[in-house]
């Protein structure tokens, strides 16, 4: 080799499998895992999301065994979404003592202590209109929403949330539900903040599964343009002043530059939502055999670590709880 030609060996570090395992910088745990849920009323269902192959629908009375399966897989928590039978203009169902999601948090309480359970406070499910929030004159209003989402976190933390997560990018949500669980005794209780939630088109999977899609209109007046990053910041900065102690940045995989800018900034565990759209896709291409589902999952979970995640909801967790154990 001629005298003046100078370089690194940078493939000295990836020599062997061991080697590699030796510098990697990234590791995948199951405790990073939060398994979505979505429960419904009704007995004997367990049906398959169609848009979502491996994801069900389920009735109380199959919940603990899936919940136990969950926790012997080493999976800690999981977030629970309910799918109500009634709807109505003001949600009612949403913070109602015997709403579908307030019966499932103190079963699984009861049946399966151990797991973190942690509570989507969003009106969506719950509304014949299908917005997050009330609505007059076809508008979403903000404030008079405030009141019902703070009744909502209320009433999940009665049943036994560990965690309440409101996802319904109001302003101001996280002042009214910090100060509604205050109120109510629920000082303790923390806040898992969808801070930055933009308005996507891969929560299409999800409106499907959860019923949610709104009647008219889109969310595009409460959640954020695809195209904004100052946005972002400005989302996270003040669900920090308010009392968020965890920053979920949702969608994951076209964000990641959001999580390691929102990672950088705020000292809390931040959160990617590896959601419903991202999981179809996988799903779609690895049924064609277009693509290796493990390696990819794996990967795509990875990347949203090294991105800044520390906490990663995902509809495959039952699969990498697996995978990470062979
Ligand atoms: C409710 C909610 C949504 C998701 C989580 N909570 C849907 C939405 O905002 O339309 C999406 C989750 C997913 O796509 O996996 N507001």
């Amino acid at each position: 080799m001629s005298k003046e030609l100078s370089f690194k060996r940078h493939r000295r570090l990836r020599a062997s499998d061991n080697l590699r395992a030796l510098v990697r910088e990234t590791h995948l745990h199951k405790e990073d895992l939060i398994y979505p849920i979505f429960v419904v009323e009704g007995e004997g269902v367990r049906n398959e999301v169609k848009s979502m192959p491996g994801v069900f629908h389920l009735s109380l009375d199959y919940l603990t065994e899936e919940m136990k399966e969950v926790e012997s897989l080493g999976i800690k928590s999981v977030i629970v979404f309910g799918v109500p039978k009634e709807k109505d203009e003001v949600g009612t169902q949403a913070y109602c003592e015997t709403g579908i999601v307030q019966k499932a948090i103190r079963q699984i309480k009861k049946d399966v202590p151990s797991l973190t359970i942690i509570a989507d406070t969003c009106l969506c499910q719950y509304t014949s209109h299908g917005h997050c929030g009330v609505i007059k004159d076809g508008e979403v209003l903000n404030d008079e929403s405030l009141k019902l989402l703070a009744e909502t976190a209320v009433s999940q933390a009665k049943a036994g949330a560990d965690i309440i997560a409101p996802s319904n990018m109001m302003d101001g949500f996280v002042a009214a539900i910090r100060q509604g669980l205050d109120v109510a005794g629920f000082v303790n209780t923390p806040i898992m903040s969808y801070a930055v939630k933009y308005a996507s088109s891969f929560y299409g999977p999800f409106r499907d599964a959860a019923h949610s899609s709104p009647q008219f209109g889109d969310r595009k007046a409460y959640q954020m343009d695809p195209a904004n990053r100052l946005e972002a910041i400005r989302e996270a900065d003040s669900d920090i002043e308010e009392g968020a102690d965890f920053l979920i940045v949702k969608p994951a995989l076209s964000y990641l530059d959001i999580m390691r800018e929102i990672k950088n900034r705020h000292p809390v565990p931040v959160v990617a939502y590896n959601v419903s759209g991202e999981y179809s896709l996988v799903k779609a291409a690895a049924q064609n055999g277009w693509v290796n589902e493990k390696e990819i999952v794996l990967e795509k979970l990875t990347s949203m670590k090294r991105a800044g995640a520390d906490l990663i909801i995902t509809y495959f967790s039952k699969d990498v709880a697996k995978w990470l154990s062979e």
